[in-house]
């Protein structure tokens, strides 16, 4: 085994970082009419059953790794014929108590929007904005430190990503997808913490892969396998990350940087395209 003595420089600070939590409100959904009837990307296939009984379960455990955690966990109520409901990071961005509502691509969303908007309205979010461009929420906007990394090439329009400015009142940094497969940005890019990502490069075109190289020079990258479980579809407190449980390779990857790996089944949810944090919406300020 090399030994860091060997070369003194392998010792990096980030070896020895101690990683540090900060307590975190999630929105999400019990996927009470959780179905695959339709199929809006390749990982769809509504002739494949899904075991909803154990979806609930799953999903209850992952609401329960949040508690333990220390997470405060907020609920929207299901609503019949919106089987993918569940994904709630879908439904809106919210910044500083700033809601950008979300405007789905597909039809068989759209209803989602007004559901979360309600919500927040409900909540006593004084600003929820209804978009006027295509943008599917956390899907696509991501949030590290003080810039929002915006996705685009399958679901949010890039006309969005302005608009997304303007409202939130940070930059955006527009970035390109291009694998099917990874059709939002938190399928293929996990925010670890202000200054920290993981992602694939190949799910980007070389000029976004460019843009997130030089912003994250320190960025994990994700072996194709694990993105392949949608393993970056990690929700991170700053130190424990919330990830699938297949995508081992990236959680020892985590681990030896840092961070505590906190690996959840959701095989269920899975079926419909979607991870952990596709079911968790952040609710910030
Ligand atoms: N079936 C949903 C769709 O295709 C899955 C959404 C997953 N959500 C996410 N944040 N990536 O829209």
């Amino acid at each position: 085994m090399t030994s860091v003595l060997s070369n003194p420089s392998t010792a990096t600070a980030t070896e020895r970082t101690e990683r540090t939590a900060t307590r975190r409100r999630y929105l999400m959904c019990r996927p009470e009419h959780f179905a695959v009837e339709y199929s809006i990307n390749p990982w769809m296939h509504p002739d494949v059953g899904v075991d909803r009984d154990l979806a609930i379960r799953q999903w209850e455990e992952l609401r329960a790794t949040y508690v333990s955690l220390g997470h405060r966990v907020e609920l929207l109520d299901p609503v019949p014929g919106l089987p993918d409901m569940v994904y709630t990071a879908n439904g809106a961005t919210v910044v500083d108590g700033t809601v950008l509502g979300a405007r789905f691509r597909h039809a068989e969303r759209a209803a989602e929007a007004a559901a979360h908007r309600d919500w927040f309205s409900g909540a006593g979010f004084e600003r929820v904005v209804e978009p006027r461009f295509v943008n599917e929420g956390e899907g696509d906007l991501l949030v590290v430190g003080d810039v929002v990394l915006a996705g685009t090439g399958f679901r949010t329009d890039p006309r969005a990503h302005a608009e997304a400015a303007a409202v939130l009142g940070r930059p955006v940094l527009p970035l390109e997808l291009v694998d099917p497969r990874y059709y939002h940005l938190d399928t293929a890019l996990a925010v670890l913490d202000d200054t920290t990502i993981a992602w694939l490069p190949e799910a980007f075109t070389p000029a976004s892969r460019q843009v997130l190289r030089s912003r994250f020079p320190d960025a994990i990258v994700a072996d194709p396998t694990d993105a392949a479980v949608l393993g970056l579809n990690a929700v991170s407190d700053g130190r424990h990350v919330v990830l699938p449980a297949q995508a081992t390779g990236l959680a020892a990857t985590l681990a030896g940087r840092g961070f505590t790996p906190v690996p959840v089944d959701l095989s269920e949810l899975l079926k419909g395209g979607g991870g952990p944090k596709c079911a968790t919406l952040e609710i910030r300020g």
